[in-house]
């Protein structure tokens, strides 16, 4: 069984978690709440353990107690699979939560009380290619069609959660009104320590370079790829069916070249340029020395 999206605020969501926008509108945050926000398929889980590892200072088998979205729980599925709302709202302060919902659509209990957010954000053409990759096995959304349709739903921003384009630029326009910290996949590809260092100076703590060493390699793609509590094999199958293809695919900046045409490339960056003149934000799409 395929959902649909259905239109809440005028952006697209499951309709696992459309009918359920009031009880997600109204999540209470509290003070000392750290949000991970990021549009599908960025690298969230990736981050997410990142965070984890920092939070436990290096301690891999703490990290090992529960799978990824238990310990960091997802506000937009609280109604639809656990853990629930009571369970999250009974965690202790800090707690560690995940949205992919675009910056105007997040439950303002998160600035009222000037929660930290840390936002990843991948480059527009891994992030739809990911993203197509991802829409085949997950049945919370439709079925993704041909790579050429998808690619077309996907520029114009009919794909769950929205568009690419207002999400990235959203969270960037609105970072320094909060106390916000904008990372990026291909940074954290590029040069994973450095971009660990800044994610903890951001949470306010401080961890040796053997501890950072440590945290570098357990969140490597092949790590994080083995670990059971890391790599979504134990999320259901009746919304993540990983039988023909795994949740951890490839991690790489620039595989989108495997599945763009010459011609699809073209339209995608005249596009691409129409909606992203206004901003000063800047993606890399490749890296060299890696695909
Ligand atoms: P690919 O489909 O390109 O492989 P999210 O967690 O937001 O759903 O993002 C999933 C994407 O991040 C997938 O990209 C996944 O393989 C990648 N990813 C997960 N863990 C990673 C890691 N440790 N290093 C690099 N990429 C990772």
């Amino acid at each position: 069984m395929r959902s649909q999206l259905i239109l809440v605020e005028g952006v697209p969501l499951s309709d696992i978690i459309a009918p359920h926008w009031q009880e997600i509108h109204n999540f209470q945050a509290r003070p000392g709440d750290v949000l991970i926000a990021t549009y599908p398929k960025s690298g969230t889980t990736w981050l997410q353990e990142m965070v984890e590892m920092i939070r436990h200072n290096g301690d891999l088998e703490k990290c090992q107690q529960a799978p990824i979205y238990e310990r960091i729980p997802f506000i937009e599925l609280l109604q639809c699979m656990p853990p629930d709302a009571e369970t999250v709202n009974a965690l202790p302060s800090p707690r560690y939560l995940k949205t992919h919902l675009p910056y105007q659509l997040v439950p303002s209990s998160f600035w009222d009380h000037n929660c930290k957010v840390i936002y990843l954000a991948r480059n527009a053409r891994d992030a739809a290619t990911s993203y197509y990759h991802f829409d085949h096995i997950a049945k919370l959304h439709p079925e993704p069609g041909s790579w050429d349709q998808y690619l077309q739903r996907f520029m114009s921003g009919n794909v769950g959660w929205g568009s690419w384009y207002d999400h990235v630029k959203g969270f960037w326009e609105e970072k320094d009104k909060h106390d916000m910290l904008y990372l990026f996949y291909e940074d954290i590809k590029q040069d994973p320590a450095s971009e660990i260092r800044k994610i903890i100076r951001f949470l306010g703590k401080d961890l040796p370079d053997a501890t950072i060493e440590k945290i570098v390699h357990c969140t490597s793609f092949s790590q994080m790829k083995k670990n059971a509590m890391a790599n979504y094999s134990t999320f259901p199958k009746e919304i993540l069916d990983q039988s023909q293809q795994t949740f951890m695919r490839k991690g790489q900046v620039g595989d989108w070249k495997n599945l763009f045409t010459v011609r699809q490339n073209e339209l995608f960056e005249e596009d691409y340029r129409k909606k992203m003149n206004q901003t000063t934000l800047k993606f890399k799409v490749s890296i060299k020395g890696m695909s």
